[in-house]
């Protein structure tokens, strides 16, 4: 049950934001993967492109899913999610037609298309979107949280873009280049299982940093977002609300408290 009342649709378009963070705390944690202060983030930097009927695409689903649909409802434009873990998709649907699309009367399968595959497969994939002739504006990357994989999709991304578009990344200080080491030691802690050491070659340069050295020796216009995020996280609830499990998670390396300004980082291009 998803369908609380909230405010009327005029009240919504006062204040978007707000209504956003209300169906984001419905959310279960599972589903609920970023900061309160990232989701508006997402929301507001979406409105820096100045552009209607924007497509968006996005690599893991969930509370981010939330703030792209409601531009969406709002402004217009598509949107398009991969992710390997199709119950997901299936859930966030219904939370999105009984909150986000009875309220504003929009219809969740006509906005958002979920694909529930590898995001960097050549066949269903981000690239496949060319064969359907849509080009993308935005994508928050937000799956498997290597640099190869940041980058792959990054690639991918490039084959589909809009000569201008907006990049935004969930946990851009991250430097696990090919192996989430956090990660798989947090399933083996389940399994009773002891931590693995990260190897030294598998650490990089934080994705924030490797990102925007790729994007600079190939575009000319490359520009730093100045987000919301940043400028809220520290009073943010989300971070003490889990704090249990974010203690845990700092523990594997999951988290880093001391590099949480980068954990949300976007970049306009073109
Ligand atoms: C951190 S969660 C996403 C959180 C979400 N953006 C939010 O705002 O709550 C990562 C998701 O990426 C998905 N995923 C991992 N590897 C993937 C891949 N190669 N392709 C597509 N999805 C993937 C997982 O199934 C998981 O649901």
């Amino acid at each position: 049950m998803y369908d609380f009342n909230f405010e009327n649709k005029k009240n919504i378009k006062k204040n978007p934001e707000k209504f956003l963070i209300f169906v984001k705390r419905l959310l279960p944690r599972w589903a609920n993967g970023i900061p309160d202060s990232e989701c508006v983030a997402i929301f507001k930097t979406l409105k820096i492109m100045n552009k209607k009927k924007l497509t968006l695409l996005e690599t893991g689903s969930g509370a981010s899913t939330l703030a792209m649909f409601l531009y969406c409802a709002l402004y217009g434009g598509k949107m398009y999610s991969w992710d390997t873990n199709a119950s997901k998709g299936s859930f966030l649907r219904s939370v999105i037609s009984e909150s986000i699309g009875r309220i504003l009367d929009t219809d969740v399968n006509r906005v958002w298309t979920f694909i529930p595959f590898n995001s960097t497969d050549p066949n269903i994939g981000i690239r496949v979107l060319k064969e359907l002739n849509i080009k993308a504006d935005f994508c928050f990357f937000d799956s498997w949280h290597t640099l190869d994989q940041v980058l792959l999709e990054l690639k991918e991304f490039e084959t589909i873009a809009s000569s201008k578009f907006i990049l935004a990344f969930d946990d851009a200080y991250y430097t696990k280049r090919r192996i989430n080491y956090s990660y798989i030691n947090m399933l083996r802690t389940k399994l009773g299982l002891k931590l693995l050491k990260e190897p030294s070659y598998n650490i990089s340069k934080p994705f924030y940093v490797e990102i925007e050295n790729y994007l600079k020796l190939k575009y000319k216009k490359v520009k730093k977002i100045k987000d919301y995020y940043k400028q809220n996280y520290k009073k943010d609830i989300f971070f003490e609300y889990f704090s249990s499990d974010r203690k845990f998670m700092n523990k594997m390396g999951m988290e880093e408290k001391k590099k949480l300004k980068h954990r949300f980082d976007a970049f306009i291009v073109g």
